[in-house]
């Protein structure tokens, strides 16, 4: 099903004002509908939703909570089938359980809920008619449609850390099997047609580390597992249901999440894994590129305030054939392979003041260096094993100097030029009194906006080890004197903040969604041609409902749709401004799901 490239990159809807709304807003011209959302049925026969009896049976074989990775893989050679791959990063118990009885309040039914409703979703799509717009199947065997979970689903461990002490368990004595996958965040399309998925904000599912000492409390802090209450605020209560969640007990079991986890959705009933060649820290999510030496090359962030950019080559070739046996070894092209860290140069530091002010060079710019931290299967890093660099990943980052970033989020290459486009969302510690200044690639002291990092690979090679950058766009309202982009008038921008998620058109444009957007208005989606004379007319695509994030974003191979999850809908912990409840999409209570929009004159979106 080939994609047809817009032969124009200038985006012709007219922006969406900012808004508190609290449904989807679509350009002029556009229509929208949800796809499915929480509760909905997944696996056929799944029991119909009823919020009120929720169990955990249940949940398990419907669609699960905060839909996050959005990803709408072709399944036919007309374009009329497809299958949605997404996952479902956490649970808002706040607002899932109707009287709501606090963390300590929930039977350990609803703890098992909340794990069931983790983890990821495959649902089999259909074309409505001739449309942009997309529904779940309803009849026949729907036969990839699965639930993976937390609860579970089982995962094996993949490459040099598989078997390691560090991994091992007294219910997993092999340290090859994983029972269920956590905070599953941003991720992305393999080549050969899996789906990458990253295991993000673990830490918060672990309780018992108080008791910690020496190595193992460092290991907790570094990863922000509380190390001092046995309860923090936000902690999920999970050892109650559940004690591998009690490090007290099973004081390695954190250390087997943190993966990036690689799904086979057109193989029903396969099983998942986590790969540890690719490290461990708190993954976004990955994307691959095929080097042109035929390498699989994966670009990582680590989403954590001053952590670092990863990118991971593989040892074997792509086989771009359409056989068993081509497929058979594309899958394992992320079990060994050389995995780097980010170190980068400056052209402009003695200019840099915290501000957002450009040097008198005209850009925020410089070098890097992708410095190995295992090859070959050996470390690299001296004074630690190689389980060790793959299982605490930041502790080798910190050893060889790496770049201390504003929080990466997705990393994703841009198919039509090759060049690595990063969010790096906010971080506000950024600045004096930080754990770092502000330097030319973080320009700013207090950085609530976040701002997105363009890296070129020196030659085009994805497998070398050296590369320049820039960064394209500050955001911000473009009232503000600190943002850019990329030298556009400012005065025709919409105000972005806190870039979280992208993806790129057919034509090449970067698609933004948002989290958090510190200016008080709604989270949405956002387009920007990096090439051409409209380079940086970044416009506001859609807005999300009160309280919600904007994740996915998906742009359908066809041009035709673009998908969003709602993730979140009436979250207002830590909102900018006072939020109502939100009760998108039917008016009754918030339900996470994920939306598409579409050109009512069926032609391609954005252009
Ligand atoms: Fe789950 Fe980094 O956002
Ligand atoms: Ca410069
Ligand atoms: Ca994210
Ligand atoms: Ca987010």
């Amino acid at each position: 099903f080939a994609s047809k490239a817009p032969e124009s990159s200038q985006l012709t809807f007219k922006a969406v004002t900012p808004n508190q709304v609290d449904g989807i807003v679509v350009p002029n011209g556009y229509d929208h509908a949800v796809v499915i959302k929480w509760g909905d049925e997944v696996v056929p026969g799944a029991p119909r939703f009823n919020v009120a009896k929720q169990t955990a049976d249940a949940q398990s074989k419907q669609f699960g909570y905060n839909n996050d990775f959005v990803a709408v893989l072709p399944l036919d050679r007309h374009g009329e089938r497809a299958l949605l791959v997404c996952n479902h990063e956490y649970t808002n118990e706040d607002l899932m359980f109707p009287a709501f009885p606090g963390m300590d309040g929930l039977s350990v039914e609803q703890l098992k809920v909340a794990m069931a409703a983790h983890g990821m979703s495959v649902v089999e799509l259909e074309r409505v008619g001739r449309s942009g717009r997309w529904e779940p199947v309803t009849r026949g065997s729907r036969r990839y449609n699965r639930r993976i979970t937390a609860l579970a689903t089982k995962f094996a461990v993949t490459g040099p850390a598989a078997g390691s002490a560090l991994l091992k368990t007294k219910a997993d004595p092999t340290g090859r099997v994983v029972v269920g996958t956590l905070n599953n965040c941003a991720g992305g399309v393999t080549p050969w047609g899996t789906i990458l998925s990253g295991e993000e904000n673990f830490n918060q599912y672990f309780v018992g580390a108080e008791t910690s000492t020496g190595a193992d409390k460092d290991r907790f802090n570094r990863y922000g597992i509380d190390t001092v209450n046995r309860y923090p605020s936000g902690s999920r209560k999970w050892d109650r249901a559940d004690e591998r969640f009690d490090l007290t007990k099973n004081p390695t079991e954190a250390n087997r999440f943190g993966w990036i986890v690689e799904v086979d959705p057109f193989t029903p009933g396969s099983t998942p894994r986590k790969h540890t060649a690719l490290g461990r820290v708190k993954h976004e999510g990955a994307n691959v590129i095929i080097a042109k030496s035929g390498k699989a090359v994966a670009y990582m962030g680590d989403d954590e305030r001053f952590d670092y950019l990863y990118k991971f080559v593989s040892d074997k070739k792509f086989d771009s054939g359409k056989s068993d046996s081509a497929r058979r070894h594309n899958l394992t092209l992320l079990e060994s392979g050389t995995l780097y860290v980010a170190k980068l140069g400056f052209t402009s530091a003695a200019e840099i003041d915290g501000s957002g002010k450009l040097p008198s060079d005209g850009a925020f710019n410089g070098t890097g260096t992708w410095v190995p931290l295992v090859k070959d299967g050996k470390s690299q890093v001296p004074g630690m094993t190689t389980e060790e660099v793959l299982v605490f990943t930041r502790f080798a980052g910190d050893a060889v100097g790496a770049t201390k970033m504003d929080r990466p989020e997705d990393v994703e290459p841009n198919p039509n030029t090759g060049k690595i486009y990063v969010a790096l969302t906010n971080n506000t510690a950024r600045g004096p009194a930080g754990k770092a200044p502000a330097d030319e690639a973080n320009p700013r002291t207090n950085n609530k906006h976040g701002h997105i990092f363009e890296i070129t690979e020196d030659g085009g090679d994805h497998t070398g080890t050296t590369f320049t950058w820039t960064i394209p766009i500050v955001c911000g309202d473009p009232k503000d004197p600190a943002t850019y982009f990329m030298g556009y008038d400012k005065s025709l921008v919409s105000p972005i903040s806190c870039p979280d998620n992208v993806a790129f058109d057919g034509a090449g444009n970067l698609w933004i969604a948002t989290d958090g957007n510190a200016l008080g208005t709604n989270d949405g989606l956002f387009a920007v041609p990096l090439e051409g004379p409209e380079k940086g007319h970044l416009k506001q695509f859609l807005t999300v409902p009160y309280g919600a994030e904007t994740c996915g974003p998906w742009i359908h191979t066809d041009n035709k749709s673009a998908f969003v999850a709602v993730q979140h809908p009436g979250e207002i912990s830590g909102a900018s401004v006072e939020k109502p409840a939100s009760n998108w999409p039917d008016g009754d209570f918030a339900k996470p799901g994920i939306a598409v929009a579409w050109r009512v004159d069926g032609r391609n979106i954005g252009v």
